[in-house]
C-alpha cells in the first residue's frame, strides 16, 4: 500500500539534500570544534558557518544565535532565563492559553518557583485578545511568550501587535516560532521580538536540534545565557552535524519559501473546500483567522478523533488528532477548550498537515477515504 504522509506539523521528512550534507559532516568533518587541531578547526568553521547562515535567513547576527537540542529545549531555556533575569522587576510571567506543552510545562515549573503565571485568553478563532494582553502587560511581567502558529489548529497569532504592546510595556517578548520558521517569512530585523525559538525537524531538517535567537542587548545577566554563561553560544561540545543540517534546511526553506508556500496553501484550500463540501457536519477550526500554509483542523461531532486517525492509518493516510505529544492522551485539547469549542466537537478532532511533497491527487483520494471513515464510524456510533 502507498502511504501518504499528512502529519507535517508533527515532523517532516529530512530533505535528502540536508541528509547528504550531514552525512559528510558526521563521517568526514567529525572533529570536536573545541579541539586545537585541524579536525577541530574544520568542525568549528562548519559550526560558525551554520550559525551565520541561520542568522542570515532570520535577519539576525550570528552572535544572537545559540543552537539547542530542539524547540522544547530552546523554549525552556528562553523562559527560565527571562524569568530569572526579570524577577527583580516582576514575579509575573504571561503566556497564552493555547501554547505548546513545552511552554505550558515551563510555566508550571515557574509557578512552582513562586511566579504568578497569567494565561491570556483567546477568542473562538484561537487569536489572543489584544485588549486583555495590553491590560496584563501594563501590570508588568518578566516576559510575554506567544506562539506564532498554533500547532494544533494552525491559526496565526497577531505577533506584530503583541510584540508592539510588549515593547510599549517594557516586557521582553519571546516568540515560539517552531511551526512558522521556514514556512512563513521571519525578519528579526523588523519584528518586535526579543527571543525566538525554532526547530529544524519542522522544516525538513533533522530532529533534536533547534536554535534560540537572543536579541543583542537583552538583559540576561546572572543567567546561563549571559556572556560566558554555561549555555552561551560557545559553551559545551555542540552537535555540529545537527547545526549544519538545521542551517542547510533553513537556507533551502528560505530560498524556496514563496514557491512552497504558494503550492502548499493551494493544496490546503483544496483540502478545506473538499472536506467541508463532502463530509456532512465537518467544521474547520478557526475558519476566519489567518492560518499556516499547510495546517487544517476539522471537527466531526459525535466521533472520536483517535478512531478516525486509526481508520485513516489503515487506509494509508498519516494524520493526527492534534499535537504529537497529545496523541495518546484521552484528554480533550486545551486549545479547543480555550477556543470555546462545544463539548460535542471536543473529541472528534482531526489535524491534517500538508508538506512540500504532497500532491492534489493525494488530497482528493484522502477526502474520499475520510468520508468513508466518517460514515463507517457514524454507523457504529450509539
Ligand atoms: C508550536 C510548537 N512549539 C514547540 C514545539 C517543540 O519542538 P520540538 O519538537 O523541537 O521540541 C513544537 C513541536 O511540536 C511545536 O509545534
Amino acid at each position: 500500500m502507498e502511504r501518504v504522509y499528512f502529519d507535517n506539523a508533527a515532523t517532516t521528512r529530512c530533505d535528502p539534500r540536508v541528509a547528504e550534507v550531514m552525512l559528510s559532516c558526521l563521517t568526514e568533518s567529525f572533529g570536536n570544534p573545541n579541539s586545537e587541531h585541524a579536525f577541530g578547526h574544520k568542525a568549528a568553521h562548519l559550526l560558525e558557518e551554520a550559525r551565520a547562515t541561520t542568522a542570515d535567513c532570520l535577519g539576525a547576527t550570528p552572535e544572537e544565535l545559540t543552537f539547542t537540542a530542539g524547540g522544547s529545549a530552546a523554549i525552556h531555556l528562553a523562559l527560565t532565563c527571562l524569568a530569572q533575569a526579570g524577577r527583580a522587576r516582576s514575579n509575573r510571567v504571561i503566556l497564552t492559553a493555547v501554547e505548546h506543552e513545552a511552554t505550558l510545562q515551563t510555566g508550571r515549573l515557574l509557578g512552582q518557583e513562586g511566579f504568578e503565571v497569567v494565561q491570556l485568553p483567546v477568542d473562538e478563532e484561537g487569536s489572543v485578545e489584544l485588549e486583555t494582553a495590553e491590560r496584563e502587560l501594563a501590570r508588568g511581567a518578566a516576559f510575554l511568550s506567544v506562539l506564532h502558529v498554533q500547532n494544533e489548529v494552525g491559526t496565526l497569532e497577531p505577533i506584530e501587535a503583541l510584540g508592539a504592546l510588549a515593547r510599549e510595556a517594557g516586557v521582553p517578548f519571546h516568540l515560539d516560532a517552531v511551526q512558522s520558521c521556514g514556512q512563513l517569512p521571519l525578519d528579526l530585523a523588523n519584528l518586535p521580538v526579543d527571543m525566538l525559538a525554532l526547530s529544524a525537524h519542522k522544516f525538513y531538517g533533522p530532529k533534536g536540534i533547534g536554535a534560540l535567537y537572543i536579541r543583542r542587548g537583552l538583559d540576561l545577566a546572572g543567567t546561563a545565557l549571559a556572556p560566558g554563561g554555561d549555555l552561551a553560544p560557545h559553551a559545551g561540545t555542540p552537535d555540529v552535524a545537527g547545526a549544519v543540517g538545521l542551517a542547510t534546511a533553513l537556507k533551502l526553506a528560505t530560498s524556496e519559501l514563496s514557491e512552497r508556500a504558494a503550492r502548499i496553501s493551494k493544496l490546503r484550500d483544496l483540502l478545506i473546500e473538499e472536506v467541508l463540501s463532502s463530509v456532512p457536519d465537518a467544521r474547520l477550526s478557526g475558519p476566519r483567522a489567518p492560518r499556516a500554509n499547510g495546517i487544517a483542523h476539522f471537527t466531526f461531532p459525535g466521533l472520536e478523533g483517535e478512531a478516525l486517525v486509526t481508520r485513516l492509518d489503515l487506509k494509508g493516510y498519516a494524520v493526527s488528532t492534534a499535537s504529537a505529544c497529545k496523541a495518546s492522551s484521552a484528554q480533550p485539547s486545551h486549545v479547543l477548550k480555550a477556543m470555546g469549542m462545544p463539548a460535542s466537537r471536543l473529541y472528534g478532532a482531526l489535524r491534517v498537515s500538508l508538506g512540500k511533497d504532497n500532491t492534489a491527487e493525494e488530497v482528493k483520494t484522502f477526502v474520499q477515504a475520510l468520508l468513508e471513515a466518517v460514515n463507517s464510524l457514524r454507523l457504529l456510533a450509539p
